[in-house]
């Protein structure tokens, strides 16, 4: 069996903008062949359960009847391996592609399978965007219908960066109702906008809690995300509650939406991905 070596030693080359294309907003110019939509989730904080959304939506288009890859870009907290349940080395094909693990019927490539245990990463900036470039290009995707794209918390440089480094066809933004409510969101689109990638909606995750009684029990507050959505003009693509159960999936290795498709959070992952396909078909695919 080959090996993976992943070369990031020479400074990346500064790819043109992505989705620069005029006014097109899917004018995407360095499409990658083979791979309809690549599509990013970002959040502006950290912790608004933006891979478990990522994994969950992933597993969810794939449900939907979908060829769906799940790119982890998060370099120093990749959580995919452990989210979608396979630690596993790729493995190179006869053209010396990596070839993506596959769990829940998903393509995976994560910084995850290429390190040994719990080395800390500290790269530079020009490594990580040679990895993350190479992840794009030397990895062996096949056909997509979608690739969905787990990035790093934040909007600072770094997130930026990779914006610039993967050529996007759309964004879409996880917050919470109460970081929606403090503006972090509006940070999101405006790191998305900075790099002229077409923001697809906003999801709430965390929206709110059941209690044993049944009650609602809004934690965060309520509605933030949807009417965040209608003040940025853009698709609230729905809401995502607090469930034990997703939290379980996540730290099992196995998202909900594969191990209770038909359960309350099950259906609400399932309703969000239904809204997200419709919004990355509304414009035609070029490949
Ligand atoms: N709707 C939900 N219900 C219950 N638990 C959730 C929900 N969404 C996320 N979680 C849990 O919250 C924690 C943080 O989620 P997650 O790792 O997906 O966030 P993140 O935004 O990707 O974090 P980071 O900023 O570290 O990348 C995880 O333990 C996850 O299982
Ligand atoms: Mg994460």
């Amino acid at each position: 069996m080959k090996h993976v070596h992943v070369e990031v030693k020479q400074p990346a080359a500064t790819p043109g903008a992505p989705g620069a294309g005029g006014t097109d907003p899917w004018a995407n110019q360095n499409r990658v062949p083979g791979i309809k939509r690549i599509v990013a989730v970002a959040s502006g904080k950290g912790g608004v359960g933006k891979s478990t959304v990522a994994v969950n939506l992933a597993c969810g288009l794939n449900r939907l009847g979908a060829r769906v890859g799940l790119l982890d870009c998060d370099i120093y907290g990749p959580s995919i391996p452990l989210m979608m349940g396979i630690h596993q080395r790729p493995t190179l094909n006869d053209d010396e592609k990596m070839i993506p693990p596959i769990n829940h019927g998903v393509k995976l490539m994560s910084i995850g399978f290429l390190l040994d245990g719990d080395q800390p990463v500290i790269w530079r900036g020009p490594m990580i965007q040679r990895t993350i470039q190479q992840f794009i290009t030397v990895t062996d995707w096949g056909e997509l219908d979608y690739l969905l794209v787990d990035l790093p918390p934040g909007t600072g440089d770094a997130q930026l960066t990779l914006c610039q480094t993967v050529p996007l066809d759309g964004g879409v933004i996880v917050t919470t109702p109460q970081e929606a409510s403090l503006g972090v969101v509006r940070k999101g689109i405006a790191m998305f906008e900075k790099v002229n990638v077409p923001i697809l909606g906003i999801v709430e995750n965390m929206s709110y809690f059941t209690a044993p009684d049944g009650t609602r029990v809004e934690i965060f507050g309520n509605g933030g995300g949807r009417r965040e959505a209608e003040r940025q003009n853009t698709t609230f693509l729905g809401e995502v509650p607090i469930f034990t159960e997703i939290r379980e999936g996540g730290d099992r290795g196995v998202p909900v939406v594969v191990s209770a498709p038909k359960s309350k959070p099950g259906l609400a992952f399932l309703a969000v991905a239904e809204n997200l396909r419709r919004r990355m078909n509304q414009a035609p695919a070029s490949t």
